[in-house]
């Protein structure tokens, strides 16, 4: 089986959440299961020189895009990495910006140009896959030129699905603007397909439509997203596509993630050495962050985007009610500097108490995941959530909020029977939250033999991508011709 991973980041090469994370690893799970599989991304111009330099050009030709058959010149950069093969799409106009992302008036011409180019390189470099797998609004596209403009093509015999990671970003503009730069037919701009409203095209919602397959990150945001609260606006259109839509839910490359392996830890560690180690990485963790160095204090760590996505007003509001002597406080997050300047007054606030990283850091986030107690994932909507499980996996207590994948992949404390994986709290509000932090606190403090075995429970825990792997190969041959 051949499949072609279409979407607009991957780790090591680009990354700004876990779609990046998620690009990197099922890739590689479905290469351990007998696939081909072939990554196809954009040659974004922030890519580190060292991964540039490996590349080797595979070819180029000009492809028409506009409306008014505008052409534009599309380069082939190929890495291999483990069994996986990386094509980039070269083309400086579209791709020479900073960052990935850059605003939606540039990013819609470029991702047009980036969901086309990917199936001509497909045809250019005669590879022709089973099944083309589109990632999140920027791949919106694939499926409806797969149908259209490529569909007596060798590509065209390939099927479609489409996996939302997060169905806030859709992709909506205007419907000349997206007339002009996809090239696409006048008759896909009507309601069910491209139409958003009467001004307005929206590039994921024609995506699904078209797709063979829908799927998203975990059973429950599949069913969320259905409603009008996670819906985003097209819950209607997806209860209509209802059919084909399934959750899968995300696992972590426990290569990547392995404690006993992480080089970037003061100590290594395993299921059977954490409790003697989390200290010395604790201890780390506080000289490296200006903490005060005491490993009786309990650290809550906190790992994100700073969005609104990720409860963060709920852990403003109750930041102060945190500090209590006994408990210090780890941000690590870029975004929204409404957020970065409450953490950053919190840190002036609660000097040696409070920490706020306000950066991306990969070195960083592994110190915390392992020398943290808990890890703080309060969000408003969860499609699945990563860091959840990476804490998990490095025996760090999830306190997370009853919403898609962190409620599937989190089962709460149950002081009855003593079983359980973390903490966690239903409706969105602070007091509640506060409450989840404080059953996990009193566990910490008044019962530390349970806290430590739910610790070793979490490492055991099965995150890996072993299990969902197995459901995509499934639904990938479901389709099979
Ligand atoms: P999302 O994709 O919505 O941002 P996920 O939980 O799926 O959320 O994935 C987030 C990924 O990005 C995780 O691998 C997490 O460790 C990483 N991450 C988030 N913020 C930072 C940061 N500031 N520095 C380093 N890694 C980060
Ligand atoms: C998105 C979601 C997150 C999910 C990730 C990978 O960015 O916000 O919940 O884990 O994609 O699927």
């Amino acid at each position: 089986m051949k499949i072609a991973f279409i979407g607009s980041e991957c780790y090591p090469f680009v990354k700004t959440g876990g779609l990046g994370d998620v690009m990197y690893a099922l890739p590689r799970a479905l290469v351990r299961e007998g696939c081909e599989a072939r990554v196809i991304l954009p040659l974004y111009n922030c890519i580190p020189d060292k991964f540039k330099e490996k590349m080797v050009y595979q070819g180029s030709f000009m492809m028409d895009l506009t409306s008014d058959g505008r052409t534009f010149y599309v380069g082939i950069m190929e890495s291999v990495m483990d069994g996986v093969t990386y094509d980039f799409i070269d083309n400086r106009e579209f791709f020479d910006w900073g960052n990935p992302y850059t605003g939606l008036w540039e990013d819609i011409p470029k991702y047009c140009f980036f969901s086309k180019a990917s199936l001509a390189i497909l045809n250019y470099l005669d590879w022709i896959p089973d099944i083309v797998h589109c990632h999140d609004w920027q791949a919106g596209l694939v499926p409806l030129y797969l149908r259209t403009k490529f569909d007596s093509t060798p590509v065209g015999r390939a099927r479609s699905i489409v996996t939302i990671h997060n169905l806030r970003f859709q992709g909506i503009c205007g419907i000349e603007h997206l007339k002009y730069w996809s090239g696409l037919s006048d008759m896909l701009f009507d309601y069910p397909v491209l139409k958003h409203n009467e001004n307005e095209a929206n590039m994921f919602k024609g995506g699904l439509a078209y797709a063979d397959r829908v799927t998203t990150v975990s059973s429950t945001y599949a069913r969320e997203i259905q409603t009008p609260d996670y819906g985003e606006g097209l819950d209607g259109h997806l209860r209509y596509h209802s059919g084909k839509l399934s959750g899968i839910v995300n696992g972590i490359d426990v290569e990547l993630w392995d404690s006993a392996a992480d080089k970037l830890l003061a100590a290594q560690y395993d299921r059977n050495s954490v409790l003697a180690c989390k200290p010395l990485n604790k201890n780390a963790l506080q000289k490296a962050l200006g903490l005060e160095p005491d490993g009786e204090k309990m650290i809550l760590g906190l790992i994100s985007r700073l969005t609104d996505q990720k409860g963060l007003d709920l852990v403003n509001d109750i930041l102060p009610h945190l500090i209590d002597g006994n408990t210090q406080v780890v941000v690590l997050g870029t975004g929204d500097p409404r957020y970065e300047n409450a953490f950053r007054y919190y840190e002036s606030k609660y000097k040696g108490t409070v920490c706020a990283y306000i950066s991306y850091n990969e070195g960083l986030a592994h110190q915390i995941y392992a020398g943290a107690d808990a890890l703080l994932v309060p969000s408003l909507f969860e499609p699945c959530g990563l860091t959840q499980l990476i804490a998990m996996r490095y025996g760090t207590i999830p306190i997370v909020r009853e919403t898609g994948g962190l409620k599937d992949t989190v089962e709460p404390y149950n002081w009855d029977e003593d079983t359980g994986n973390g903490f966690s709290f239903n409706w969105y509000d602070s007091g509640l939250l506060l409450g989840a932090i404080n059953q996990a606190k009193s566990l910490f403090f008044t019962e530390r033999a349970r806290w430590d075995k739910m610790v070793c429970r979490d490492m055991e825990k099965d995150v890996s991508w072993e299990r969902s792997a197995a459901q995509y190969l499934e639904l990938y041959r479901s389709l099979e011709r």
